[in-house]
């Protein structure tokens, strides 16, 4: 397939994502890039195949988007680079030097923030040859495929984040400056991209989501709340609604938070490394 701006691509699904065949983004020129962002704009997410990017060449890459979004939690940031969060489960002199897991549930990328990310790139170095993939649910696909009814009934509601609450429950102590940073936030539970207006359900979550507010603005009950929030990720994640990256080394997936819902999978920490470095992007206020 060949696209307008003669970049080769091919869907990953239906309508949803592509592959941007023989393209070296570290080389590529500045039309090259120009019609990548766009591709990118208007599918959902990207994937790039045998990329050989320094932390550098990543952050470059990175700001093609807009502004890289900071990490609250610093430990595992790159020690040059602190756009970039490493993923890992190596030890280093008994130690680890990257965040062993992240995101194994289904979840929007900074979803807690006021602004949200708009998109996280993940570029994998070393990757297991059984396990790890990392799931993507087009969330466009699933709004149009929700019966009119159920559209009506939560198109209008919001969602109500606690960053605290989500690490409170994970046991993660916060110092009052991190807590200030991140203050708890309501965000409509369907949006629209910014790039076309295309509407999504959006945001959904259960570890950071307090509850939902009601179009009223009257608060919903939690448990009422955390009951519609699971039937939507259930019927957001079905198959046919999700790509599955398998990853290789030299991969460089990029998806759209403002329209996607991801997890990562388990594999086996005691075979396999997983060592990748991931950068996202400063986003809108979702409306
Ligand atoms: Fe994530």
């Amino acid at each position: 397939m060949q696209d307008a701006l003669a970049l080769k691509t091919r869907p990953l699904l239906p309508g949803f994502g592509v592959e941007i065949l023989d393209i070296d983004i570290a080389s590529a020129d500045r039309e090259m890039l120009d019609a990548v962002i766009d591709t990118f704009h208007r599918n959902g997410a990207i994937v790039l195949r045998n990329q050989s990017l320094t932390p550098a060449q990543q952050v470059a890459f990175t700001r093609e988007f807009g502004e890289p979004e900071g990490n609250v939690r610093e430990e595992f940031t790159h020690p040059d680079f602190p756009e970039i969060m490493i993923i890992s489960n190596k030890i280093v002199d008994g130690k680890p030097i990257g965040n062993p897991e992240a995101g194994l549930n289904w979840h929007t990328d900074f979803q807690y923030g006021v602004r949200t990310a708009l998109c996280t790139l993940l570029y994998g170095i070393e990757t297991p040859a059984v396990g790890s993939d990392t799931l993507l649910a087009d969330l466009c696909a699933a709004w149009n495929a929700l019966p009119e009814e159920k559209q009506q009934q939560i198109d209008g509601l919001r969602t109500h984040f606690s960053y605290q609450l989500f690490q409170e429950k994970r046991g993660v102590a916060l110092t009052q400056e991190q807590k200030d940073a991140m203050p708890d936030v309501l965000h409509p539970l369907v949006r629209r991209h910014p790039a076309d207006g295309r509407k999504a359900i959006w945001g959904l979550a259960v570890g950071p989501v307090k509850r939902l507010v009601g179009k009223d603005g009257e608060e919903m009950d939690e448990e009422e709340s955390i009951a519609l929030i699971k039937e939507l990720i259930a019927f957001c994640t079905q198959e046919k609604f999700v790509y599955a990256h398998k990853w290789q080394p030299g991969d460089l997936l990029v998806w759209d938070n403002r329209c996607t819902l991801h997890t990562g999978t388990r594999f086996d920490f005691d075979k396999y490394i997983r060592h990748v470095h991931r950068t996202w992007v400063r986003g809108d206020i979702p409306f």
